[in-house]
């Protein structure tokens, strides 16, 4: 996977990145708050790559996990964050038993996914979601009517309009309740865009 080359570079590039985007921060403050009222504070971090956001999910009360496809990421997030769990795991397929899990993130980890495989993807955080189960997908946002795939440092990802994304996450079985667009994103334009939905 193309991160393997680069986890610590990302990590140091992008661990300390939320102390400087307080939409995201609190956004992830909003889901945590969110989780906890479920009463079920099991939490995947999805596509964690260093796991930062793990901890910060452990450190707002949730009993935090973390998830990803890169064994260099993986490697790294147990180096940094030993008391936490983390897994080679691919998104589409989480070693986690249905209905486990009171909400996940996906913290601009889902970008990478062609579009055509991202019904199957959520269907699979709906899988391990209990009912009323929270999901906090981060992603970049963009207008127009399709998602744009462009060249990203690491590897291709696509941004999105956040109807499209929010009417795949209703087809997987979601209710989106809530979406925050904002500048400034990226030098390309996009929008930081942040979708809450729930297992109904
Ligand atoms: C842009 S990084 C985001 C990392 C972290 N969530 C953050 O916000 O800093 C994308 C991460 O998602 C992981 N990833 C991409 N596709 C994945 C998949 N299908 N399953 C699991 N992890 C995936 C990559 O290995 C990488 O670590």
């Amino acid at each position: 996977m193309a991160y393997d080359g680069i986890a610590d570079l990302y990590a140091s590039m992008f661990s300390s990145r939320l102390e400087t985007r307080p939409f995201a921060r609190n956004m992830i403050g909003t889901f945590a708050e969110l989780v906890r009222a479920t009463g079920n504070p099991r939490v995947a971090d999805v596509g964690c790559g260093p796991g930062h956001l793990t901890a910060m999910l452990h450190d707002l009360g949730l009993e935090a996990f973390g998830f990803d496809l890169s064994p260099a990421m993986v490697a790294h997030a147990r180096r940094t964050q030993p008391a936490l769990r983390f897994e080679e795991a691919r998104m589409e397929a989480l070693p986690v038993e249905d209905g486990a899990l009171g909400g996940v993130l996906a913290h601009y980890s889902m970008i990478h996914t062609p579009p055509e495989e991202l019904p199957a993807l959520l269907a699979e955080q709906v899988r391990v979601l209990a009912p009323g189960g929270l999901l906090l997908v981060s992603l970049f946002g963009t207008e127009g009517p399709e998602p744009v795939r462009f060249d990203h440092k690491v590897t291709p990802a696509y941004s999105w309009p956040v109807d499209r994304f929010a009417e795949l996450l209703g087809g997987a079985g979601f209710v989106t309740f809530a979406r925050l667009l904002h500048a400034p994103a990226s030098e390309r334009g996009f929008l930081d865009t942040h979708v809450l939905a729930r297992r109904p």
